[in-house]
C-alpha cells in the first residue's frame, strides 16, 4: 500500500503519544503511523489496544538514544517526518536524577536529528519537536510565556528539554533542516500516569489516601486537555512554518490547591461520597526544590495565525478525565502495582 506520507512518533506508546497516535491513525488513514517507543515505565501498549491492527498503524520497540534502534526503524519504514514526544518527563525524577534526562531528551533528540539529517532528501519532510513551556523558567503573577521569552529553565528536566529545542533549532539554522517546535502547557486526560498532579490525587483519592500538596498549594499551573494539545499539533505539523516554535495553552490557569480542592468535590459527586470528604485527604508536605511558581501560556500565535481554539473547558476536560479514570480502574491497578509502589514511597514517604 502506498502511504502519502510514513510518521515515525516517537514516545507514542505514553500519555500525549498514545492520543497523538490515535488521532493521526484514525484521522489520517492515507499515512502511516509508526509508533517507536522503548516502553520505559512511562510506555504502556495497552494505550493504543482499540488501534493496534489499523493497517496504517506499526510498533517498533526501539531507544533514541540507540542510533542503531533509529537506523533500523528507517531501513524497516523509510520514514519521511518525524513527531518527537519521547522524552523523560517528569521533575520530581529528574532532581532524583538528572542523567536519564541528559541521555534521552539532549542525546536522544540529537541522534534522531542526525540520522534524519542524513536520511532524508529533498524538501518534503518535517521534524515535529513536542516541548515544553517549562523551557521559560519561571512567572511571578503578572504577564505570559511568549514565543520570543529568553529560555530561563530550573529544573534539570527542563534544563534537558531546552537543550534539545536548543538542538533543534540549531539544525534548522545550521543545515536549513525542516523544523518545527511547539511548547505546550501541563496537559491533563486519559491514560496519564499516576506520578503527575491531577491523576495521582484522583488515584489517592479513590483510595482513601493522603494528597500530597506541594508547599502551600500557591504555585500555577496553566492546564490543557490532552486531545486539545493533540490537535494543536496536528494543525502545526500541517500548517505551522519551517524554523518556526508556537506556544500551545488554553488560558486555564490554577493554583495546585484550588485545583486538588475542585477535584475532590468532582470526585465526591461522582463516588456518591458526601461532600468535603476527600477535601479532608489534603496534606501539605515538604516543597519540590526550586518549584517554579507560575507557568502561563500566550498562545495567540497559534489561534491567530493557525485558526486552533481548544475544544472543551476545564470543567468539562476534567469531568471527561475523572469518568475515564473510574471506568478504566484496571487500568490505573495495573500501572500501580510494582516499580510504582516504591517510587511512591521513595518520594512521598519522606516528605
Ligand atoms: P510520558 O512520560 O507519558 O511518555 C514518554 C514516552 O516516551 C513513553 O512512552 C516512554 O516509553 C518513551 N520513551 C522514554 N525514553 C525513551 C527513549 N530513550 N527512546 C524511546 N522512547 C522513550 O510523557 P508525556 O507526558 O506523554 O510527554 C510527551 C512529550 O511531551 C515529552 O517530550 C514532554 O516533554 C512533552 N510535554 C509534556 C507535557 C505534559 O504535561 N505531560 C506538556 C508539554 C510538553
Ligand atoms: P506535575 O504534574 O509534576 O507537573 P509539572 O511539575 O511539570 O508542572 O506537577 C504540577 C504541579 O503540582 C507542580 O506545581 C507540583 C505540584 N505537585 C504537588 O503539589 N503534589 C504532587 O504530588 C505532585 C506530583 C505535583
Amino acid at each position: 500500500m502506498h502511504f502519502k506520507k510514513k510518521i515515525l512518533v516517537t514516545g507514542g506508546a505514553g500519555f500525549i503519544g498514545s492520543h497523538l497516535v490515535r488521532h493521526f491513525v484514525n484521522k489520517y488513514p492515507d499515512y502511516l503511523i509508526i509508533n517507536f517507543d522503548k516502553l520505559t515505565y512511562a510506555g504502556n501498549l495497552e494505550n493504543l489496544s482499540d488501534i493496534e491492527t489499523a493497517l496504517n498503524y506499526k510498533f517498533f520497540k526501539g531507544d533514541i538514544v540507540e542510533k542503531n534502534d533509529i537506523l533500523e526503524a528507517f531501513q524497516k519504514y523509510e520514514f519521511t517526518d518525524v513527531i518527537h514526544l519521547a522524552a523523560e518527563s517528569h521533575v520530581d525524577r529528574s532532581i532524583e536524577g538528572p542523567m536519564d534526562f541528559v541521555m534521552t531528551n539532549v542525546v536522544g533528540t540529537v541522534n534522531l536529528l542526525q540520522i534524519c539529517k542524513e536520511k532524508w532528501q529533498g524538501n518534503n519532510h518535517v521534524f515535529h519537536h513536542v516541548s515544553t513551556d517549562e523551557v521559560f523558567g519561571s512567572l511571578n503573577e503578572e504577564g505570559f510565556f511568549l514565543e520570543t521569552t529568553a529560555y530561563d529553565p530550573r529544573s534539570p528536566y527542563s534544563a534537558s528539554k531546552a537543550s534539545s529545542d536548543h538542538f533543534v533549532r540549531a539544525f534548522y539554522h545550521t543545515y536549513g533542516f525542516p523544523i518545527k517546535i511547539s511548547n505546550c502547557s501541563n496537559n491533563y486526560g486519559s491514560h496519564h500516569f499516576p506520578e503527575k498532579l491531577i491523576p495521582l490525587m484522583i488515584n489517592n483519592i479513590l483510595n482513601h489516601k493522603p494528597l500530597p500538596v506541594y508547599g502551600n498549594g500557591s504555585n500555577i499551573r496553566d492546564w490543557l486537555w490532552v486531545v486539545d494539545h493533540v490537535s494543536a499539533i496536528d494543525a502545526i505539523f500541517h500548517d505551522g512554518h519551517i524554523g518556526s516554535s508556537y506556544n500551545v495553552g488554553g488560558l486555564n490557569e490554577w493554583t495546585n490547591i484550588d485545583l486538588v480542592k475542585y477535584l475532590c468535590e468532582v470526585m465526591d459527586r461522582e463516588l456518591g461520597r458526601p461532600l468535603g470528604t476527600s477535601e479532608k485527604l489534603i496534606v501539605f508536605v515538604e516543597d519540590r526544590k526550586g518549584h517554579d511558581h507560575r507557568y502561563a501560556i500566550d498562545a495567540s500565535k497559534l489561534v491567530n495565525d493557525l485558526g486552533w481554539k481548544p475544544s472543551v473547558t476545564f470543567e468539562e476536560g476534567l469531568a471527561l478525565t475523572v469518568k475515564w479514570y473510574l471506568e478504566n480502574q484496571s487500568w490505573i491497578e495495573k500501572v500501580t502495582s510494582g516499580a510504582y509502589q516504591s517510587y511512591y514511597e521513595k518520594m512521598y514517604n519522606t516528605k
